[in-house]
């Protein structure tokens, strides 16, 4: 059977009630939403609303409309993005970004001269808020930074980095691609403007699934990259200016978000609480397991410190590539290998030039006796080499 610590890029299994909701949307509703008014119609519409609040709940979004549908967490990156930034503007980032942000900002970069400014994080892949603060200049025009990194885990200080964009009038795009469903994440308190998730990972929806949270301060500044149907104002020749609307063109992914809808109410139960207590547990296990194994380097914050639900490791003598072959070979484990989209968060670490780590993210449904068996082989390979 397998062993699926790969939850980083998609979280497996889902809550059984996500299955079920898809399911039944497929077969039993199968309309569009915010179209038509027959009666299926509005069961399409009712579901997408019944997700939209559920979503706005979860990350204490004061208003329904707010919470923006994507396809994935890369979407809703390049909505806020292509949206916010143009000809000659500056934009703060890290080093510990994942592609989906650093090819918007590089293709931006190209295109419209927008000016990037890289922060750096230390070894345990923490960033400073100050050198954040300090890279901000009088073109600045949105600083993006990810919650968690998806090679390190680290969980970066958000709080302490808006503490800068705030009271200069800069929105801050938090990236919580590897925390939302695993760490808290209020927008109001935590002064995050815009929030891009994916929905199908920690938030345990399809693949297909992904939100933008749009908060006050960017809602007027955000151009809609995408134009098309929306159901509303159809006479006018422009994206309606009003949410969620403005950035939702076409037929949304009524099914994914049937899913997304189970899961989150799933994530909200005792089920659901224990689930993350579990992915947790079992992602402290694999590090405390892990660290201080001859021949074996683990990446990331100290123990101890929080993390996102995500271990790298290099084992001496193997190649990246080499080991998760060796792991899935040997007992179906299966973890990712590479660069993890995050060519600079491997350059940071020094890690690009071996051909990055071996990633292992456990889930919710991750049991200590799974994690024994990865451990184990990791173990033998290490003493073998
Ligand atoms: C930190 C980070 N940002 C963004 C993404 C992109 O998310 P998605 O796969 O939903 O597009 C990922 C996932 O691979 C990620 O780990």
């Amino acid at each position: 059977v397998r062993i699926y610590l790969d939850n980083a890029a998609t979280s497996w299994p889902k809550p059984e009630p996500v299955y079920q909701a898809v399911d039944r949307y497929q077969r039993e509703v199968g309309a569009a939403a915010g179209r038509a008014g027959y009666r299926d119609a509005q069961k399409a519409q009712q579901v997408v609303d019944v997700a939209r609040r559920a979503a706005a709940r979860l990350f204490a979004a004061p208003d329904l409309a707010q919470i923006v549908w994507a396809s994935n967490g890369t979407d809703a990156l390049n909505l806020a993005l292509h949206g916010l930034l143009g000809p000659a503007d500056h934009v703060v980032t890290t080093v510990c970004e994942h592609n989906s942000v650093l090819r918007p900002l590089a293709t931006l970069a190209r295109d419209l001269d927008v000016q990037v400014s890289y922060v750096g994080c230390d070894a345990s892949g923490s960033v400073d808020p100050d050198q954040i603060a300090q890279a901000i200049n009088d073109r600045t025009r949105l600083v993006v930074v990810s919650h968690a990194s998806n090679v390190t885990g680290t969980i970066q200080p958000i709080a302490e980095i808006a503490a800068h964009t705030q009271p200069r009038g800069i929105p801050l795009l938090v990236d919580a691609a590897q925390t939302a469903g695993l760490v808290p994440i209020d927008v109001i308190a935590m002064g995050i403007d815009l929030l891009a998730a994916s929905g199908h990972k920690g938030l345990l929806g399809p693949l297909g699934t992904g939100l933008l949270y749009v908060g006050d301060a960017a809602k007027d500044r955000l151009r809609p990259v995408r134009q098309g149907g929306t159901g509303s104002l159809s006479e006018q020749p422009f994206q309606p200016d009003h949410y969620p609307d403005r950035l939702e063109s076409g037929n949304l992914n009524v099914a994914g978000l049937a899913g997304l809808a189970a899961a989150l109410d799933w994530l909200a139960s005792p089920a659901g609480e224990l689930g993350v207590q579990q992915e947790m547990a079992a992602t402290e296990r694999l590090f405390e397991q892990l660290q201080g194994v001859p021949g074996v380097s683990v990446y990331g914050p100290p123990p101890g410190a929080p993390r996102a639900s995500v271990v790298s490791l290099a084992i001496d003598g193997y190649e990246p590539q080499e080991i998760a072959g060796i792991l899935d070979a040997s007992a179906e484990v299966q973890c990712r290998a590479g660069l993890h989209c995050a060519p600079r968060m491997h350059q940071a670490l020094g890690t690009a030039s071996q051909g990055g780590l071996v990633r292992l993210s456990p889930g919710w449904s991750t049991t200590p006796a799974e994690i024994d068996i990865a451990v184990e082989l990791i173990r033998s390979l290490a003493s073998s080499a």
